[in-house]
């Protein structure tokens, strides 16, 4: 499959990494779409949740962690991707809130998780989602943003066989809604 944003985006976050002033440029129009999640998730200040698909300019753990309060293990499966992660997080001076982590698929905890947020570019999405509603905890919060008819072939979909409780309108050119899914 040809994932041309994908790569454009691996490869500009890179760079965004290292440049802070491009970095929050890039971030900001992404706060609003954090801020409907955090709505959509409804969880307490202080609840330990996951992101998976930080990139190197991990912003959506970032406003996970500042507008949520909320403690964030990060996920990414490029080494490269978590370096830069890593070292952005302390530059913005985050990393009491969000710590970075290597997974080479799905081999993480989910002990104690209260939801864990997908970002557009995961997949395959059907196992991510299979590990997530069989090994988290009862009432686990799963947010997956749904790509748009537009890019639907840019981005792995959401399986059917995975019916959302609620979502939330985006209207991003990339992705129309966040859904949730709840672990029952
Ligand atoms: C370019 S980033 C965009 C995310 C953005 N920085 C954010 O904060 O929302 C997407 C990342 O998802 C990662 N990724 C894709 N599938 C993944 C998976 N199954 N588990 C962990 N990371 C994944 C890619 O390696 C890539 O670095």
């Amino acid at each position: 499959m040809n994932r041309a944003i994908a790569k454009t985006v691996r490869k500009f976050e890179v760079l965004a990494s290292k440049l802070p002033t491009l970095s929050r440029l890039y971030m900001y129009p992404y706060k609003n779409v954090v801020k409907r999640e955090i709505e959509l998730a409804n969880l307490e200040p202080g609840a330990r949740v996951l992101q998976i698909g930080a990139g190197s300019v991990p912003y959506t753990a970032l406003y996970l962690a500042s507008l949520g309060g909320f403690y964030v293990t990060a996920l990414d499966i490029d080494p490269g991707a978590v370096k830069c992660a890593a070292d952005w997080v302390e530059r913005m001076g985050f990393s009491d809130r969000i710590r970075i982590l290597c997974t080479s698929g799905n081999d993480y905890s989910l002990e104690k998780v209260a939801a864990a947020f997908l970002a557009l570019q995961v997949e395959p999405k059907e196992e991510v989602m299979d590990y997530l509603m069989a090994r988290g905890e009862e009432g686990l919060k799963v947010i997956v943003r749904e790509p748009s008819v537009r890019y639907a072939s840019q981005y792995d979909p959401i399986p059917e066989k995975w019916r959302p409780v609620s979502r939330i309108y985006q209207g991003m050119s990339t992705f129309t809604y966040s859904n949730l899914y709840i672990k029952s």
